[in-house]
């Protein structure tokens, strides 16, 4: 296998590339409304890498394995020319999926322009069907309807297979993952539950608000019997389960119950340029300044390769010994891209 292995032998494969840290939602588990009010000052457009720089940079990693890359934000169709940045990585040699993860609030208009551009697939956050639950995790924002449109486009347009992200928190939105995975039963679509995870220090994150993969298990084969299915790839973050009655597929995402590091081969790029090589990762590093300056392709692949090759995160396995107060300095996830 090519390009550079870390610490624990872990290929590079995944480059998660954040567009934008805005968002036209205020979901309380990522950007609470309250720290991220109307005058909040997120990154000006020049702090943030601009396209020709996002396309030097994917053209430097694929060498090293890089054959995934996920559009994210923040709220990357925010950002106007996406489409146009689909289609320039698209061209790129050894790119072999290309996706991009949306709360579908503007993707009715734009599914069809970023299926053209060469977009692979898309995966979509939705937490509930029910307006109520949706505005109450969203921080009022949007509609559910718009969202629904915006799949059924991406759908029309074949944007597949479709991914529906949903995070479960307790006692806010669990109650309604069954009407959710009735919504989507038999429609294609893969409905994936995520553990509610410690990322960044915003979300007043709390053990006893996750809902395990386990526990929703449960819940979910006492209405329709699902049976285990095996990974698509090595390395896949998600557990997936088919109905028994034939009508589609589902998974689950437990990064608190049952960490998957062993097998992380996903690097992290925030919108202003910065490198890292893990989602709960305090710092990271500047890749921006290399872009800018006069550093050459080489220079910035070594460093790209000596910072894969000195990682050894894996903070989900080790979560459960860290002090609270050690994990104060995370950075958020709307900066670092989900
Ligand atoms: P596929 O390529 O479709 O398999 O996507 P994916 O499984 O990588 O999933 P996606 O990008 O949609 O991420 C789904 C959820 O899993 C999000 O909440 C992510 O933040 C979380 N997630 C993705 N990668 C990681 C990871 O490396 N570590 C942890 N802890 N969570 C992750
Ligand atoms: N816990 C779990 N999932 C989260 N996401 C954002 N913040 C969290 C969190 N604290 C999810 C979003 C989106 C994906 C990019 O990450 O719902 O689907
Ligand atoms: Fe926006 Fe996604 Fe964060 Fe919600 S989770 S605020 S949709 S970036
Ligand atoms: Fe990878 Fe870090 Fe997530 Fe573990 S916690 S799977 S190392 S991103």
């Amino acid at each position: 296998m090519i390009g550079p292995k870390d610490q624990l032998r872990r290929p590079l494969r995944d480059l998660r590339i954040s567009l934008l840290d805005q968002c036209n939602f205020r979901c309380t588990y990522c950007m609470p409304v309250k720290k991220f009010h109307e005058n909040y000052q997120f990154l000006k457009k020049n702090e943030r890498l601009n396209h020709e720089e996002i396309i030097r940079l994917v053209k430097i990693v694929v060498p090293m394995g890089v054959s995934k890359i996920r559009l994210t934000g923040g709220e990357p169709l925010l950002d106007k020319n996406v489409a146009q940045l689909v289609e320039k990585i698209n061209q790129i040699e050894g790119i072999e999926d290309l996706a991009l993860t949306t709360n579908a609030t503007l993707l009715k208009k734009k599914a069809q322009d970023l299926a053209d551009a060469g977009l692979d697939r898309i995966t979509i956050s939705l937490d509930s069907i029910d307006q109520e639950i949706f505005y109450k995790m969203n921080g009022n924002r949007g509609n559910v309807s718009d969202v629904i449109e915006g799949i059924e486009a991406a759908e029309k347009a074949g944007l597949l297979p479709i991914k529906i992200n949903t995070v479960v928190q307790r006692g806010v939105n669990e109650h309604t993952i069954i009407d959710l995975l009735e919504h989507f039963k038999g429609s294609g679509h893969i409905v994936r539950l995520i553990e509610f995870m410690d990322v960044g220090n915003q979300n007043n994150w709390n053990l006893k608000d996750v809902v395990t993969a386990k526990e929703l298990l449960t819940m979910i084969q006492n209405k329709w019997p699902v049976s285990p299915v095996d990974k698509a790839y090595r390395g896949e973050v998600a557990k997936r389960y088919s109905y028994d009655d034939g009508s589609g597929e589902i998974g689950f995402i437990t990064s608190v119950s049952k960490p998957f590091c062993g097998d992380c081969s996903r690097a992290r790029l925030s919108a202003d340029g910065v490198l890292y090589t893990c989602l709960f990762a305090n710092h990271g590093t500047d890749i921006k300044e290399l872009l800018r300056g006069d550093a050459s392709d080489r220079e910035i692949h070594n460093l790209f390769s000596k910072v894969w090759m000195a990682r050894n995160d894996r903070y989900s396995e080790t979560r459960k010994s860290y002090k609270p107060d050690e994990s104060l300095k995370k950075i958020e996830m709307y900066r670092m891209g989900g």
